[in-house]
């Protein structure tokens, strides 16, 4: 499928909010896990550069993320998302932060598979390259964790998703480009995939890919 990654505008609000409705479906996610037309607004003002989307050819929005700044202490010391993102608003966006943290992808999920998300994490790690930033980390969501919940603890299911002896549908995608899992993040966001786990994960972006299938190998972690 061709499509393009770009900057986010004001006019991209009402695709974003339509194809996070799309992700977050109920009755497993209520309306909160769905942006705000508000917190839409404060990405785009408080760190423009760092908000982007991917459109197809015929301008169809298939793909958003949000980024912040931060310092490389506070991304890597644990947190939850609603601390880390002002609550979604990116209050806490530090413009001389040398991390540049993920506080969302989201792809339309008829389109999975196809790329998009790596095209969107390149945008990215070339931004935090331009930035000179040192690292992009996020927290990571592990939403095939529910399922095997009574009979593995979530450290023993991380170790098996980096091991590649258990395929999860978020964080496995982000190993294959390269992410390094650095340790499991308790309460991260209220979530009933994830039982609110999720894997803080970082990339150097001295090692980040450049171009499409030059991927750091053999991904590391320290659980
Ligand atoms: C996580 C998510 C953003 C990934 O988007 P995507 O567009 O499907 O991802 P891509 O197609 O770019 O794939 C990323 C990598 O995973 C690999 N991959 C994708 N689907 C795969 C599959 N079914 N099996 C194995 N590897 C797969 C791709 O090959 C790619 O690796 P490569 O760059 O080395 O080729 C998307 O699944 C999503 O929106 N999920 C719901 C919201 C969510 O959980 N967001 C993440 C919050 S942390």
């Amino acid at each position: 499928m061709d499509f393009f990654v770009r900057m986010r505008a004001q006019e991209d609000i009402p695709a974003i909010k339509d194809l996070m409705g799309k992700v977050y479906r109920p009755p497993l996610h209520g309306p909160e896990a769905i942006w705000s037309e508000q917190n839409l607004l404060l990405h785009i003002s408080r760190f423009p550069d760092g908000q982007f989307v991917a459109v197809d050819k015929n301008g169809r929005l298939v793909g958003t993320s949000t980024t912040l700044r931060t310092s490389m202490k506070v991304a890597l010391t644990p947190h939850t998302w609603s601390e880390i993102s002002g609550r979604g608003s990116l209050s806490t966006h530090d413009p001389g932060g040398t991390a540049l943290y993920g506080v969302n992808i989201a792809v339309d999920p008829s389109l999975f598979g196809q790329g998009i998300a790596s095209a969107l994490y390149k945008a990215r790690f070339a931004l935090g390259q331009k930035l000179e930033c040192q690292a992009f980390i996020a927290g990571a969501r592990i939403p095939g964790f529910s399922a095997l919940a009574g009979q593995l603890t979530p450290k023993e299911y991380l170790k098996k998703v980096v091991a590649g002896e258990l395929f999860d549908p978020t964080l496995s995608k982000q190993i294959k480009m390269g992410f390094k899992v650095c340790a499991l993040l308790e309460n991260y966001s209220p979530d009933p995939e994830t039982l609110n786990y999720a894997a803080l994960i970082s990339m150097e972006l001295t090692n980040a890919p450049k171009s499409p299938n030059s991927h750091p190998k053999s991904p590391s972690t320290d659980l």
